[in-house]
């Protein structure tokens, strides 16, 4: 029977961390460190995701700014609005919700935030940097799943990690980290051939396919560490991308959800805006 990696728990180890350290960069220098999150649309999980990313901003003491604006917004407002923020000293961080509704063109968009304000680690400079093994601001999911498998000090070196989705938000920062950290790395994706073979190899698997219990106890090799990507809204309530209640019975770790990886994602941007905040004071910006 896995142990269960409780997201929750250690993301408000990080908060209660980040409480204190926000306060005490407010101390010493007169300003609450500020990101600024942009929603377009009425996508209901974004709305969901943006209200509590806001809501875990406030908690630890920094300041949010909030822009929703309506999917007939122009393009060229929502770049004026970035250029703005960007020019803005007061703002350390700015984020856009993923994914724009259709018609945008996200990569268009997201290129008027300057790479030290991108505290999702999207931007071409900081994927980049990440591939080059430099010093990035990586993001926010595949860095909180690090965190989750140093948290249980499950040796990473060596082993052959899988990872399930090839999106630029987490599939592929996912397989950098994961190689960073000397393990064997395996992308599937929706044109692997043999896919259940490959996953039966896998001493880390990382699912983030986007169906609702993908990933079945036959397809985990016994001891693995599994790591549950997924929010899937279905008729009966949340679910993974991993069939939990079975797979559980066969991994040596893994994550829930609700309660997994989502909390790890806030946590983990919240420290990259204090990290960006850091970084433009050292930086005079
Ligand atoms: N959509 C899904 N995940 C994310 C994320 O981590 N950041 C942003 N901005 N949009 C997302």
């Amino acid at each position: 029977m896995a142990e269960i990696i409780d997201g929750k728990a250690l993301a408000s180890e990080i908060k209660e961390d980040l409480k204190a350290k926000v306060n005490e960069y407010f101390i010493k220098h007169n300003r609450k460190i500020t990101l600024a999150v942009i929603l377009v649309g009425e996508n209901p999980a974004s709305k969901v995701y943006v209200n509590n990313k806001i809501k875990a901003t406030e908690y630890v003491g920094m300041k949010s700014l909030s822009y929703y604006l309506p999917e007939t917004v122009a393009e060229s407002d929502i770049t004026s609005l970035i250029d703005t923020l960007s020019e803005d000293k007061s703002v350390d961080g700015i984020l856009v919700q993923l994914p724009l509704p259709k018609g945008f063109d996200e990569e268009k968009v997201l290129s008027h935030i300057p790479a030290i304000k991108d505290v999702d680690g999207f931007l071409a400079e900081n994927v980049g940097n990440l591939c080059l093994g430099k010093k990035s601001t990586v993001s926010c999911t595949p860095l909180g799943i690090i965190r989750m498998l140093e948290s249980k000090n499950v040796e990473l070196s060596g082993k052959h990690a899988v990872v399930i989705g090839r999106s630029n938000i987490v599939g592929k920062p996912m397989a950098m980290l994961l190689l960073q950290k000397n393990c064997t790395v395996t992308v599937c994706h929706s044109k692997t051939e043999n896919l259940r073979e490959i996953t039966k190899t896998a001493d880390i698997l990382i699912v983030a396919i986007g169906k609702p219990e993908f990933i079945k106890k036959d397809d985990v090799k016994s001891g693995a560490v599994v790591i549950d990507v997924g929010i899937n809204r279905t008729e009966n309530g949340l679910k993974g991308d991993v069939d939990f209640e079975n797979v559980k019975e066969v991994a040596s770790l893994i994550t829930p959800v609700p309660g997994g990886v989502g909390p790890m994602t806030i946590a983990i941007l919240l420290e990259n805006t204090y990290n960006a905040a850091i970084r433009r004071d050292e930086l005079g910006l």
